[in-house]
């Protein structure tokens, strides 16, 4: 059996690695990829790691029962608190995490101000804390959990004026003595990014981590020798935890929503 042709597996704990899988597809154009959004157990960020690392198991089984050749974990906080032990659990697969951006965010400038926003427990994590540790000497780090952005995300118009409404009084203080970057630690939140743009100065940049993570799955499959051969037409399947067609219909307008 040639695994190259094998699809690849991304999940999150709902739309939000949808943000992440267009990049995918956008650089890997001739991979199969199945996207799972656990929406059912959403959102992740305000469990605990125990909990989230079981949703993960699942999935892993999903995926295993798809003969995937590969699995990303599209989704900052799952990488936290799962990755090390689904890797450990199975070594055949190789299993490619998203963590926050925080390195190119502190390279804008002299000791620039980057305000760092993702789950609670992304930000609570030794993953995360380790790797800001490293920066402090570069950047003025600044975190904030955004408990509740996730779930506005999920419900559908992640540009309303009731996300905004929410987002200008979540950022308050950041908003008047405005950040040089901002870094979208959760993978659902560069779909609010359109907001975001308009509530901090045009000066402001953005970062996440889709671009990272694509670069890092290339180069896995081109180490295992397990890249689809580029006269494959790729492809991208949906599923999801909830199995509703709202769901349905939201991944589709996500995935097809300006980049
Ligand atoms: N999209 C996820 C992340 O990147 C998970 C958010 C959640 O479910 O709380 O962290």
């Amino acid at each position: 059996m040639n695994f190259n042709h094998s699809p690849i597996g991304v999940f999150d704990s709902g739309v939000g690695g949808i943000s992440v899988l267009k990049v995918l597809h956008r650089e890997l154009p001739g991979e199969q990829f199945l996207y799972y959004g656990d929406t059912k157990n959403a959102p992740y960020g305000t469990k605990t790691p125990e909990e989230v690392l079981g949703y993960c198991r699942e999935i892993l089984d999903f995926f295993k029962k798809q003969q995937v050749k590969a699995v990303v974990i599209a989704c900052n906080t799952a990488t936290a608190a799962a990755a090390a032990a689904l890797r450990a659990e199975n070594p055949e697969l190789p299993i490619i995490g998203v963590e926050p951006a925080i390195k190119p965010a502190a390279l804008v400038g002299s000791h620039p101000k980057v305000l760092v926003m993702a789950t609670p427990m992304t930000l609570h994590l030794d993953k995360f804390r380790t790797l800001a540790k490293t920066l402090v000497p570069l950047a003025d780090l600044i975190t904030l959990p955004c408990p509740g952005l996730v779930e506005l995300i999920e419900a559908g118009e992640p540009n309303s004026a009731q996300v905004r409404a929410f987002l200008a009084r979540l950022l308050g203080e950041q908003l008047r003595d405005p950040p040089d970057a901002v870094v979208l630690g959760c993978t659902h939140y560069p779909f609010v990014l359109p907001t975001l743009r308009e509530l901090f100065p045009e000066k402001t940049l953005f970062f996440d981590g889709a671009e990272g993570t694509a670069r890092q799955l290339r180069r896995r499959l081109q180490e295992e020798d397990l890249l689809a051969p580029p006269s494959l037409e790729g492809s991208v399947r949906f599923f999801s935890s909830k199995n509703d067609p709202e769901t349905y219909l939201l991944m589709q307008k996500l995935f097809h929503s300006a980049p």
